[in-house]
């Protein structure tokens, strides 16, 4: 931990941005199965499906109120979750350095924003659980769901009345969950695309927490801090491809983002006193 903590302080001393890229195991603590875990099963009739499955235009297209009451069903799991140590951790981060910080995460749980991330500090790659958007791109414009629509159970099916509820506010078309599946592509004005790149072509530290490194723009943000000489971390209780690059750059700690994340925040914040 110590070789990483020195190369966390060095990197700071050098110009460029300071970046977290975060996935689904910095909210693994705060109780929301991580996404390739045995616990990310959906039994729709007497059929299993995993997220990789359902989490697709495919999906949605054929079956929309089963995919809606997936997301429903995760959004009342996310609502009932709290922040942890990691998610307060990158929010001193952003307000110790707001003009020089930001955080990517992969996460639509909406525990970094319900921690208090500042909105233009904050990258949401893949979308949000408690916003929609209209399914036939009347507008790109995201929608809060509406309170009124109930957080549903496990095997819960939607109600006509709760149907109704979730449609376009502009055109009242059908509405769609605000998330990224597998079978879309990234963009920038729904997940940041271009901002990111831009982001990580200019950084001098890039702290890596909770992913598997599964999926492409994560990737993408990797690769350009590295060929722009950034420092790269690797928080992950397991090995995983980011930690193979973190190993010859700022170093791995194999150890739960809520242990680690504040120790590292608070040594970037301590280099960072004049
Ligand atoms: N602290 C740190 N890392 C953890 C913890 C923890 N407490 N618990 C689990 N992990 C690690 C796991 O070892 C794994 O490497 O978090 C990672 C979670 O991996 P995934 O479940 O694949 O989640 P993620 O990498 O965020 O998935 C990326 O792919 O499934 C799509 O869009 C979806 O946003 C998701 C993306």
């Amino acid at each position: 931990m110590e070789h990483v903590l020195a190369a966390c302080r060095a990197a700071v001393g050098r110009p460029g941005r300071v970046l977290a890229l975060t996935g689904a195991g910095v909210s693994a603590e705060s109780g929301i199965p991580t996404f390739r875990g045995k616990e990310g099963y959906w039994t729709i009739g007497a059929r299993e499906y995993h997220p990789q499955e359902l989490a697709t235009h495919q999906a949605f297209a054929a079956m929309p109120w089963s995919v809606w009451a997936w997301y429903l069903y995760r959004r009342g799991v996310c609502r009932h979750a709290e922040p942890n140590a990691a998610h307060t951790a990158l929010v001193r981060l952003a307000r110790a350095l707001p003009e020089r910080f930001a955080l990517i995460t992969q996460n639509v749980d909406g525990l970094h924003r319900r921690a208090g991330s500042p909105d233009p500090q904050t990258f949401a790659i893949h979308g949000d659980l408690s916003l929609m958007r209209c399914a036939n791109d009347c507008v790109l414009d995201r929608f809060p769901i509406p309170e009124a629509v109930p957080e549903l159970g496990r095997g819960d099916e939607i109600s006509l009345e709760v149907r109704a509820l979730l449609r376009c506010p502009r055109c009242s078309g059908p509405a769609r969950p605000h998330v990224l599946w597998f079978d879309e592509s990234y963009d920038e004005p729904r997940f940041h695309l271009d901002t990111v790149r831009r982001l990580a072509a200019s950084a001098a530290l890039l702290v890596i927490a909770g992913t598997s490194a599964q999926t492409n723009l994560p990737w993408q943000v990797v690769t350009l801090a590295e060929r722009a000489g950034a420092a790269i971390v690797d928080v992950n209780t397991e090995d995983n491809p980011f930690g193979d690059i973190a190993a010859r750059s700022g170093g791995c700690v194999r150890a739960p983002a809520a242990t680690v994340m504040p120790t590292i925040v608070e040594t970037i914040v301590d280099a960072l006193a004049p």
